[in-house]
């Protein structure tokens, strides 16, 4: 059986007072998840140590959004995995398309990012997604298949133990227009058939693949009943707890 996971990406949102009350509110909830579905928080590096003590004892696990490409040292801004790991995190969330959108996150980076998770004992939550000129171009699978290979490829079965892939089209996040469970099964089963030919069917039927994008209560319980998809990786509707825990017991 694949996990199933729940997962709430927060961004650039919220104060710390607001997102340790989210992380709270979300912990009184858990009891209502289905069992065998797991619940996963990204808050902004500056409120990882409050929220995690919030989740203590709990099962809810924490994330970061993005860790630097670099061990430690003079790279003024960044945040190492080791950070990370020490504020509390079991997972961080790499390659998100804000992230190769906007700060220009390349495969090369990406592969050193993951490879210093999980030298620091991180997971990650790996993202792709194709753009819409891309989908309408027909390039759709070629653009997530060399997202897939050019960064993943390099890992042994081992290590994709601890990669959670996330599929969340570019043109679905935030825009409020989800991808039909018909277009999110068919890339999820491409991605899977992907892992397939390089890991071998074992990784491919283990690895657990996340949707997102404008995913919310009103449209999980169809995506989640598709054979692929393992879960969901949700911004906007995360920032409300009764929104993040109503799509996690959509299964
Ligand atoms: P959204 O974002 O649910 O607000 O579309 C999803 C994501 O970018 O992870």
């Amino acid at each position: 059986m694949r996990k199933k996971i729940v997962a709430g990406n927060w961004k650039m949102n919220t104060s710390i007072a607001e997102g340790v009350e989210l992380a709270k509110a979300i912990v009184a909830k858990v009891n209502e998840v289905p069992q065998g579905v797991s619940l996963i928080v990204a808050p902004p590096f500056t409120h990882l140590t409050s929220v995690a003590k919030v989740l203590e004892g709990s099962p809810v696990a924490l994330s970061a959004q993005n860790c630097a490409d670099q061990p430690k040292g003079a790279f003024t801004g960044e945040v190492a995995a080791s950070m990370l790991k020490d504020a509390g995190c079991a997972y961080t969330i790499l390659g998100h398309s804000e992230r190769r959108e906007y700060y220009g996150e390349t495969a090369e980076k990406l592969i050193t990012k993951i490879a210093l998770a999980f030298e620091n004992g991180l997971k990650v939550i790996y993202c792709v997604g194709e753009k819409l000129a891309e989908r309408e171009e027909g390039n759709h699978f070629d653009v997530v298949s060399e997202q897939i290979a050019s960064v993943l490829f390099g890992l042994t079965p081992e290590q994709m133990k601890k990669v959670v892939i996330a599929y969340e089209p570019v043109w679905a996040i935030g825009t409020g227009v989800t991808a039909t469970a018909a277009q999110a099964q068919e890339m999820h089963a491409f991605i899977r058939e992907t892992l397939g030919t390089h890991f071998g069917e074992k990784v491919a039927q283990e690895t657990t693949i996340l949707y997102g994008g404008s995913c919310k209560p009103s449209n999980a319980q169809e995506l989640f009943a598709c054979p692929d998809i393992d879960g969901g990786l949700i911004g906007g509707a995360s920032l409300k707890a009764d929104d993040f825990i109503a799509i996690a017991k959509s299964y």
